[in-house]
C-alpha cells in the first residue's frame, strides 16, 4: 500500500508541481500515515465547506507540540457560502442554548399525572394477536436483560423509536399519492418518534452500550423495521395496537426501574444536562426524576397508539380523527 501511495506522489509532484492533489509527503508516507491523509484529503475534496472553515486554528509551541485552538462558543463552528447559522438562542436565565438537536420551542413540561394504569382489554382476535405478540417478546427481553434496566431501556427504545418514523413515512406516502391532507397524523407519529428517540440520547448518557449490544441493535432493528414497515401497509389496526401494548409494558419497565432506584440497587445519579433541557428539569434532577418523565411520555404513547388502533377498528381513517398533536 506505502509503494502505491508513493508512487502515487511521486506522480503528482512529476504532473502538476507543488500543489499536488495528493497531499503526501515522504514523512507520512515512511510513517504510514499516506492512507490516513488521503482519506482526510478526500473527505475535504467531498466537502462543501471552504477549508479554512473545517481546520481548526493550530499553534506550534516552543516544544513543537501543535496544540490546536478551540474555538470560541459564541462563533458558529463551520461557516459556509449559503448562509445558514443556527443565531443567537438563549434559556429563560440567558445561558447560551447548547443543543443543535432540538430547540427550546421542542421542550415541555411532562405531564406526570396521567392514568398508568390504563389498559386495553384484549376482547377481539386482533387484540388478542397483539397481545400475546408483545408477551412473547418479553420473554427474550426479561432472559437477557434481567433487572439491568438501564441497558434494558436504552436497547428498547432504539427499537421503540422506530414505530412512528413507520407509520409517519408511510402516512405521507399515502398523502402524497392520494392528494389527501393527513389530519395531523403524520406529525404526530413523527413527534413519536423523535420522542422516543430523545429517550435514547438521554439513556445512552446514562448507560454506554458494549460492542455485543451494539450488534444487537443492528440485528434488531434490520428486522424490526422491516416487519413493521410490512405489517403496518397490511394493517395499521394491528400494528398501533401492537404499539399500544409494547408502551404498556414500556410503563411496566420503567415503573421496575424506579423500584430499583427507590430501593437504592440502582444509584440515583444526577439528571444528564440534555434531560434537564427536554423536559424542563430542575437544575437539581436526578436520575428519578428523569425515569417518572420518561415513564409519563410512554403512557402519552399508549393512549396515541390504543386510540389510533380504535379509530381503525371503527372502520375509518386516521385522519377524520383529531391528530394528538403536541401531546407528550
Ligand atoms: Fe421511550
Ligand atoms: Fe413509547
Amino acid at each position: 500500500m506505502n509503494y502505491l501511495l508513493t508512487r502515487s506522489a511521486i506522480r503528482c509532484v512529476v504532473a502538476g508541481g507543488k500543489s499536488s492533489r495528493w497531499p503526501l509527503d515522504d514523512v507520512s508516507v515512511a510513517r504510514g500515515e499516506g492512507l490516513g491523509v488521503l482519506v482526510g484529503h478526500w473527505r475535504r475534496r467531498m466537502s462543501t465547506v471552504p477549508e479554512h472553515a473545517a481546520a481548526p486554528e493550530k499553534e506550534k509551541k516552543e516544544s513543537g507540540e501543535v496544540v490546536v485552538k478551540e474555538e470560541k462558543s459564541d462563533q458558529p463552528k463551520v461557516s459556509s457560502y449559503w448562509g445558514i447559522s443556527k443565531g443567537k438562542i438563549v434559556r429563560e436565565d440567558g445561558s447560551e442554548w447548547p443543543w443543535n438537536c432540538f430547540m427550546p420551542y421542542d421542550t415541555y413540561q411532562s405531564n406526570t399525572s396521567i392514568d398508568l394504569t390504563k389498559h386495553h382489554e384484549p376482547k377481539v382476535f386482533l387484540d388478542k394477536v397483539a397481545f400475546r405478540t408483545v408477551k412473547i417478546l418479553r420473554i427474550p427481553t426479561d432472559i437477557f436483560f434481567q433487572r439491568r434496566y438501564g441497558c434494558r431501556a436504552m436497547m428498547l427504545e432504539t427499537v421503540a423509536a422506530v414505530p412512528g418514523m413507520v407509520g409517519g413515512m408511510l402516512l405521507h406516502l399515502r398523502s402524497l399519492r392520494k392528494f389527501q391532507l393527513s389530519g395531523g397524523w403524520i406529525k404526530a407519529l413523527l413527534e413519536e418518534a423523535e420522542n422516543e428517540r430523545m429517550h435514547l440520547m438521554t439513556m445512552v448518557e446514562l448507560v454506554q452500550p458494549k460492542w455485543y449490544e451494539r450488534l444487537l441493535v443492528l440485528t434488531v432493528q434490520g428486522v424490526f423495521f422491516n416487519a413493521f414497515f410490512v405489517l403496518y401497509m397490511l394493517s395499521p389496526k394491528l400494528a398501533h395496537r401492537i404499539v399500544g401494548y409494547l408502551e404498556e409494558e414500556a410503563i411496566h419497565s420503567y415503573t421496575e426501574y424506579l423500584k430499583d432506584i427507590n430501593s437504592g440497587a440502582i444509584e440515583n445519579v444526577p439528571a444528564p444536562a440534555i434531560a434537564i433541557d427536554y423536559w424542563r428539569l430542575p437544575k437539581d434532577a436526578t436520575l428519578k426524576d428523569v425515569i417518572i418523565v420518561i415513564r409519563a411520555d410512554e403512557a402519552h404513547h399508549r393512549d396515541v397508539n390504543h386510540f389510533a388502533s380504535d379509530i381503525h377498528f371503527q372502520g375509518k381513517e386516521l385522519r377524520e380523527a383529531p391528530a394528538p398533536l403536541g401531546y407528550h
